[in-house]
């Protein structure tokens, strides 16, 4: 009931919206970075549930007028704002034909199962992991980094699914640095161990975490009673991109036989790109990482992974039975292990596919190229700005990520500037609070930008700034 009446009629459509999609990727460099939504528009898009059909070019229509229009911009050559990959047309099409077949990746015996599995080995191939560890594609970094959360919950407390974490004798407590994503505190938060269980340790000058701290933690710790778990090591912090001594917490987590986790959203397939891998050393050595495929892999969003040394603890922590899921041995039932097994859904999309798509069309040397690339990017656009005189630049960070700020000026500037930019359609950056300072930040994770949208992005923001600092608007 609910297919096309007139097929052909259908295709003719379709065909027509992709092609519209193709263009609209292909002259993405000719519109505004991102513009607001209307308010004529936020209207039509309150209007309650249709009760009657509308023909699919009906549809169709008013979406091209009233959504795409309205992107978030991240496809275009000038979006730095945030960490935020820029897709691919061919990542597009995948998604569309993982749509097509509609399957349900949570288990049983069938192709989407087998290339999310290949997807995963590659990256326990990539960093040398065996055959014991596992792996899961989640939405994002934030999803995989809870998932880590609850493993190395269940490796301390091996009862906490019948028991709960009351049954701990003594709480349990992890340890990350100031600059670690807020998704980590949360994540400890949601597995029920109180925001208060992590240990925020200091950074230093590069916004690496003080080890000695983190040695002092773990021991007072100790010493006072508590059960120290959990080492959530960063391999490309949010704020900066800098990057933990990984090699140093791996032999802290061992000797303490503490669970390491490095969140690696965007810095972990670094370790593709041989010039950049030896700045990743010992993230190796985790026992789980979490990275996301959507964002410096350009994979469409969302697409995150979780990999795990330890494939018996991650399946441990989330497996589940019923007799509407029995596992048989031949038939479409068959197939274990399920990917149900591995994280809280049962239901899971074909998320796999764009990712497998992704990585065989461009292979992982031009991806890891691509990734290098931004890094020098993000070095010209550092002397780019300091060359103007007009703006201090945070001189830290070893990946893609430029923070800097005008000089003599307020921090209402920094973020006015940063709206203006945004408003004006030519560039999207974003701003965050670094060393107490509020600051500008580029970050380019994407394989569009070029040198020349860089020194566009100069030129407009000294413009504003000077605009702002004439008039003392702000
Ligand atoms: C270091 C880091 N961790 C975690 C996250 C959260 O990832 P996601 O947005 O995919 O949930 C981000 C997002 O930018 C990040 O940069």
């Amino acid at each position: 009931v609910l297919d096309p009446a007139d097929w052909e009629r259908f295709r003719a459509s379709a065909h027509h919206a992709l092609d519209d999609a193709i263009d609209f990727m292909r002259d993405v460099r000719e519109r505004p970075v991102w513009q607001p939504v209307p308010e004529d528009v936020k209207e039509t898009l309150r209007a309650p549930m249709p009760r009657d059909p509308t023909a699919f070019d009906d549809v169709y229509d008013e979406f091209k007028r009233a959504v795409l229009p309205y992107a978030t911009g991240n496809i275009h050559p000038r979006f730095l704002g945030w960490v935020h990959g820029s897709g691919t047309p061919g990542g597009a099409v995948a998604d569309m034909l993982a749509a097509a077949m509609n399957s349900n990746a949570g288990g049983r015996d069938h192709g989407a199962v087998y290339v999310e599995r290949q997807v995963i080995s590659w990256f326990h191939d990539l960093f040398g992991w065996s055959a014991e560890a596992s792996g899961l594609l989640v939405v994002g970094t934030s999803a995989a980094n809870l998932g880590a959360v609850l493993v190395a919950r269940t490796s301390a407390l091996q009862s906490v699914r019948e028991h709960g974490v009351e049954a701990a004798q003594s709480r349990l407590t992890g340890y990350a640095s100031a600059a670690t994503h807020s998704c980590v505190k949360k994540a400890l938060e949601i597995a029920g161990l109180g925001s208060t269980s992590l240990r925020v340790l200091p950074v230093d000058a590069e916004h690496r975490i003080d080890v000695n701290a983190l040695h002092d933690a773990v021991h007072r710790d100790r010493a006072r009673g508590y059960h120290p778990f959990l080492i959530v090591g960063n391999a490309g912090t949010v704020d900066v991109g800098a990057i933990d001594p990984l090699e140093e917490l791996a032999e802290f987590a061992a000797d303490e036989r503490l669970w390491f986790h490095v969140d690696g959203a965007f810095g972990a397939p670094a370790y593709l790109s041989p010039a950049l891998r030896t700045k990743l050393a010992g993230i190796e050595r985790a026992d789980s990482i979490a990275f996301d495929f959507h964002k410096w892999l350009h994979v469409p969003y969302d697409a995150g992974c979780l990999i795990i040394r330890d494939g018996a603890m991650h399946r441990a922590t989330f497996a589940g039975e019923g007799p509407y899921i029995t596992r048989m041995q031949r038939g479409l039932a068959a197939g274990e292990p399920w990917f149900a097994d591995f994280g809280p859904d049962l239901s899971r999309s074909f998320r796999a596919l764009k990712v497998w798509f992704t990585i065989k069309e461009h292979g992982a040397v031009k991806l890891g190229e691509a990734i290098q690339t931004n890094c020098a990017q993000a070095a010209y656009l550092r002397e780019k700005l300091a060359a103007t005189g007009r703006f201090e630049v945070y001189p830290g960070g070893e990946l893609q990520i430029v923070c800097f700020w005008p000089r003599a000026s307020s921090e209402a500037t920094v973020d006015e500037a940063v709206i203006r930019l945004q408003e004006s359609g030519t560039a999207v950056i974003s701003s965050t609070t670094l060393d107490g300072r509020r600051v500008m930040r580029a970050c380019i994770t994407n394989h569009r930008t070029r040198n020349t949208d860089l020194d566009l992005l100069v030129a407009s923001i000294a413009r504003i700034v000077e605009e702002l600092q004439s008039t003392r608007s702000v």
